[in-house]
């Protein structure tokens, strides 16, 4: 019998094939040009998972489907693992700034290019090689799986908390393992302990029957993009502190202990900046960069739109302007909550003249880890004995709307382990994902379903 880690050091040329076969699906959930596509990807996999020995079945939802798979022959004595990812991914535009085409992987200095690379295709796949490591040859794994890969986590997941609900017997566990976040740092093997929520809205605002002359009707006429404007400079007081009333009432602080873990990890300002590209670093008065991102709530404009936007000058009063708001939230905030708060906030500052309708486009609560626990111990082992050294305990600004609901449905502690090195340009153009990070990340969940089990 070859261990795990043998087998993963013959097969990884061909876990790579895999995976790459896997990139070149354009699973794009937001775009229904895609969901054949996105439809294609959750076959692939289920497949996949199929051929290393899973149950493995596609549940149709609303919209894009679940594939849920599982192995239960460790007995019921063992421990049950839920392992979730996501099979979807964001779409790849803006298309020009890639280097080599989104769905078609390249490889470049290690690292594979492609959307989904890292967020979240490669950390998927890492998990199915895992499993295969165990399972090939009439193997046996020291733990029961049930494994959930959903195609709708890049749209706000709005269909996967009433699967769960449904599925709550089937997916009954002892932890839930999900690998969708980053390492701090290369060779500093990290374990996420918060995730921001997300309140994300669309703010429409309408003024005159159609478009006018800013000649003739401005200044008497109230213009919708100022008006707008107004609403969202109203967003932030001078401190960048949000001055939406109330919105700060459920926010928990971390205590000092909490900061101090913070304060300790490798972190330079000048070289977050610098990889940013931007001149300056500013935000909330009173916190560092890092609490920030990690313990702090926020209001971000992802898109604006009014007026002319073409070339040269057309003098315009435009009649409409629509503005993305999101807002990422921390415990113990509502989503529901906060969307309610900005709706009165921005009915009571909306210029007259210009009449606001705010649409909320979805929700996810916030998630703090649980103080340490067997299982985070469990990770904590595997990625030593992967990476040769302990892990560091992080938070992170990116939202996984589920984390909290599966702890709140499945009464199970989840465990954020992930592989994606800074910089991996998730959303962005050229993300992509080490090949290193890749085999490392199979070992490490390979390790750790013995360390779960022992
Ligand atoms: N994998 C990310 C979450 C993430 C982002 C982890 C950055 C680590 C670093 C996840 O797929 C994601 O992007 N989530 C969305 C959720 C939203 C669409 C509800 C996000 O955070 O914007
Ligand atoms: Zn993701």
């Amino acid at each position: 019998m070859t261990t795990p880690q043998a087998y993963i050091d013959r097969q990884l040329q061909r876990f790579q094939a895999e995976l790459f076969d896997f990139l070149r699906i354009p699973s794009v959930s937001a775009r229904s040009e895609h969901d054949a596509d996105t439809r294609r990807a959750a076959d692939w996999l289920a497949g996949r998972l199929r051929a290393v020995g899973l149950q493995a079945e596609i549940v149709e939802t609303a919209r894009h489907p679940v594939v849920l798979a599982q192995w239960r022959g460790a007995g019921r004595d063992a421990p049950t693992v839920l392992v979730y990812g996501h099979y979807d991914v964001q779409p790849p535009d803006p298309l020009e700034l890639w280097t080599s085409p989104p769905f078609e992987p390249t490889v470049r200095d290690g690292r594979v290019f492609a959307r989904g690379a890292a967020d979240d295709k490669g950390q998927v796949y890492l998990h199915v090689a895992a499993l295969e490591a165990y399972l090939a040859n009439g193997g046996r794994l020291p733990v029961n799986i049930v494994l959930v890969a959903e195609g709708e986590e890049e749209i706000g997941s709005p269909n996967l908390v009433p699967f769960v609900e449904r599925y709550r017997e089937r997916l009954a566990c002892n932890c839930v393992v999900i690998s969708d976040t980053g390492m701090f740092a290369p060779d500093l093997p990290t374990i996420v302990r918060a995730l921001r929520g997300l309140a994300y809205l669309e703010i429409q605002v309408e003024g005159p029957r159609g478009d006018l002359h800013s000649g003739t009707y401005g200044g008497a006429v109230v213009n919708p993009a100022t008006a707008l404007a107004r609403i969202i400079a109203a967003m932030h007081d001078e401190n960048w502190h949000i001055a939406v009333p109330g919105f700060y009432g459920d926010v928990r602080d971390w205590d000092e202990n909490e900061r101090a873990v913070i304060r300790a990890l490798p972190f330079t300002e000048s070289e977050f900046r610098a990889q940013v590209g931007s001149s300056a670093l500013d935000g909330e008065a009173g916190y560092s960069t890092l609490e920030r991102l990690w313990t702090r709530p926020t209001c971000e404009v992802n898109g604006l739109l009014s007026g002319y936007t073409g070339e040269g000058a057309k003098t315009v009063l435009p009649a409409r302007a629509m503005a993305k708001v999101s807002f990422r939230l921390v415990p113990d905030q509502d989503p529901a909550r906060v969307g309610q708060l900005v709706r009165e906030y921005v009915n009571r500052i909306a210029p007259k003249g210009v009449r606001v309708t705010i649409t909320e486009l979805h929700g996810g609560r916030p998630w703090r880890a649980a103080a340490e626990g067997p299982y985070l111990q469990a990770a904590a082992r595997a990625l030593e004995r992967t990476f040769g050294r302990p892990p560091v305990y992080t938070g992170e600004g990116g939202s996984i709307p589920i984390v909290g609901e599966f702890e709140r449905i499945l009464g199970a502690p989840v465990v954020l382990l992930g592989f994606a090195l800074p910089g991996a340009n998730m959303h962005a153009p050229d993300e992509w994902f080490a090949l290193e990070s890749f085999e490392k990340g199979m070992r490490t969940i390979a390790y750790l379903y013995e360390e779960l089990a022992g």
